[in-house]
């Protein structure tokens, strides 16, 4: 989380640019914002703002910055509060310092500063790292031999950006688990946590690996590895756009995403998918590099809406490939020493590709000798530059804060996946992979249906009763019970009203004591082999006065209807592949009701989109 980026310039002021890269970067964080430049007496000056970037704009606005180095902040707040104080960039003696990440061993370091006299001006640990530099500066330690010095001393996932007074063609920046990607212009150099920020500045990039530090001037880059070697590190160049996205007709990003949804699952599949026009369709996955006959076990890692597509993904690689999957919570495997077994698969399912939970189990899962994989939506990610076998999701850029169709294009790619499996470990004939992968072709015009039809005006009529409710519980059988923790999740982060997503069978075993006159309960019920259980289910919760809102398909209406005060109904597709049609509605639900609340439905508050902290 934070995003950071750093610019030498020739010609121009750095201000504009690194402005316009914060409003990239903005769905790091949203918390403060802030930028330094060399002036004109070569000192750093800086301009900071708490709140969001509309904020500082009005200041730089007021009276623009000039200098050609700078370096600029967006945070998302762990050490102190959002205020200014702690807003980046910070400064110690000639040192403007912009920073990700969490340095862990923070206390003992500033304790250590504070025992020799140094006074601290925020309560960030940002400032400890500015601090330490400073004293090897005053040690007569060239920039160089200060930061050889300084970054072992450093624990924790963090990323940094300086800059020196007096040094108009100098940065200093860091990676350790957190990332920086380095961009090379013609006669100017720059920096930045992703390849979108730099991608209208630069298209030459570097990207430096864990532990690596540079010293970046205009003429190019020098990097160093954690020993403090001088490293080549390759450039390459990028395909990220720098187009910026915008909203369209919509009135949010969220709201243009979930429309988009039926178009990029399009994309994704037909991306996946060759032979659709012929006699017989086929995955056409990029190549593995394992033979799939002798795989033992996979293992997903991810986080909260990823992870729920990992979830589907195992009910589907199971059922069709046979191979057992476990899915779990990357936060949680990478501290409960797996078991891993050889020749086994760590799958990570990553949006950003960057999360730092999800990427360092992948880490894990290779350092014990797994064949990683990712199914990714930002190409030269971290985890897409480091997993062996990547399937891409091409969702394309996802501003809202809260995924939608990043989860959708994730199900689609899994479901490819899952078929590709089962042809090549023989547990599906190629004809009922053919039919497997056609039916998977309908739910984009299945999702246009649910679009274009009631769904989002009821959704909208419901949202104005739930605004005024503590609790809202979803429940399911099977996937549609990920579906309901999803529709749970996305519900209570954008709407900030409590939800909780439960298996309707395990109601009865504790959740069916919040259901009271007018609780509001969220069925996801299509017709499937489960409907007559979950009837069971609707009546035990009518019983208790509970409201039901029905999530379903044609059948399930008729089935489930009359138990239901509101129905939203989807087209009847491919049981199999219907979780990916029934998000589409809760989804909705959680829009409209964000909507109806007032709430920031982009930004939500308390999150980021890219989570690069533990
Ligand atoms: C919820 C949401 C998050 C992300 C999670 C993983 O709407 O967006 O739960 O799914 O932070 O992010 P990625 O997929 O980037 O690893």
């Amino acid at each position: 989380m934070c995003g950071i980026i750093g610019a030498l310039v020739t010609d121009r002021d750095a201000a504009p640019l690194l402005f316009d890269g914060l409003r990239r970067l903005e769905y790091r964080g949203y918390d403060s914002a802030g930028i330094a430049t060399l002036d004109g007496d070569g000192r750093p000056t800086r301009r900071r703002a708490a709140g969001k970037l509309d904020n500082l704009q009005t200041s730089l606005y007021a009276a623009p910055m000039k200098g050609r180095s700078g370096i600029g902040h967006t945070r998302w707040a762990t050490h102190g509060p959002a205020n200014e104080t702690n807003a980046h960039p910070h400064l110690a003696g000639p040192i403007a310092i912009v920073h990700n990440g969490i340095i862990e061993n923070e206390k003992p370091l500033r304790a250590e500063l504070a025992a020799e006299g140094v006074t601290f001006e925020s309560d960030t640990d940002t400032e400890v790292i500015a601090r330490l530099l400073h004293r090897e500066l005053q040690r007569g330690s060239s920039p160089e031999d200060a930061m050889a010095t300084v970054m072992p001393r450093l624990a924790g996932a963090f990323a940094f950006v300086c800059l020196l007074a007096g040094e108009d063609d100098l940065m200093l920046a860091a990676r350790q688990g957190t990332p920086l990607a380095l961009g090379l212009g013609d006669g100017e150099a720059f920096c930045a946590s992703d390849a979108l920020a730099l991608a209208p500045l630069t298209r030459r990039v570097v990207y430096l690996e864990e532990g690596d530090w540079a010293v970046l001037r205009r003429s190019g880059a020098e990097v160093r590895n954690r020993a403090g070697e001088t490293v080549d590190r390759p450039e390459v160049v990028t395909e990220v756009s720098g187009a910026l996205v915008g909203k369209g007709n919509f009135r949010h990003f969220m709201e243009k995403e979930i429309h988009e949804q039926d178009e990029v699952i399009g994309y994704t599949l037909r991306g996946l998918i060759d032979g659709l026009g012929g006699d017989i369709a086929k995955p056409s996955l990029p190549a593995m590099p394992f033979d799939p006959k002798t795989l033992s076990k996979i293992t997903i890692v991810a986080c909260g809406t990823a992870s729920y597509a990992g979830q589907i993904g195992k009910y589907w690689i199971e059922r069709l490939a046979r191979v057992p999957v476990e899915c779990d919570l990357a936060s949680e495997f990478r501290y409960r020493e797996p078991v891993l077994p050889e020749g086994g698969m760590v799958l990570a399912i990553s949006q950003s590709g960057e999360t730092l939970d999800t990427t360092e189990a992948l880490r894990l899962g290779a350092a014990q000798g797994q064949i990683t994989a990712g199914v990714v939506n930002v190409p030269e990610s971290t985890i897409a530059r480091e997993a062996r076998f990547v399937i891409p999701t091409k969702a394309g850029p996802e501003i809202g804060v809260a995924s939608t169709k990043a989860f959708t294009t994730q199900l689609a790619a899994l479901a490819v996946f899952a078929v590709a499996l089962g042809l090549e470990r023989g547990a599906l004939t190629p004809e009922a992979a053919d039919g497997h992968l056609r039916s998977l072709t309908e739910i984009p015009a299945a999702i246009r249906t649910i679009l274009h039809g009631p769904v989002i005006r009821r959704a909208e009529a419901i949202a104005h009763d739930l605004v005024d409710k503590h609790t809202v519980l979803y429940l399911g059988r099977g996937t549609s019970w990920t579906v309901a923790m999803e529709g749970a999740l996305k519900f209570k982060e954008i709407s900030y009203i409590h939800a909780e997503g439960y298996a309707a069978g395990e109601m009865k075993h504790g959740p069916i004591a919040l259901i009271e006159e007018g609780t509001p309960v969220v069925f996801v019920a299509p017709e499937d082999g489960l409907a007559e259980k979950t009837l069971s289910n609707m009546r035990q919760v009518r019983a208790r006065g509970g409201e039901v809102i029905l999530v379903t398909d044609e059948k399930g209406a008729d089935r489930f209807g009359e138990l239901a005060e509101h129905v939203l109904e989807v087209p009847t597709v491919d049981p199999l592949w219907a979780p990916i049609a029934l998000t589409v509605p809760v989804q909705v639900l959680a829009y409209e009701t964000a909507l109806a609340k007032g709430t920031d439905v982009d930004q939500p508050r308390n999150l980021a989109k890219s989570v690069t902290v533990e």
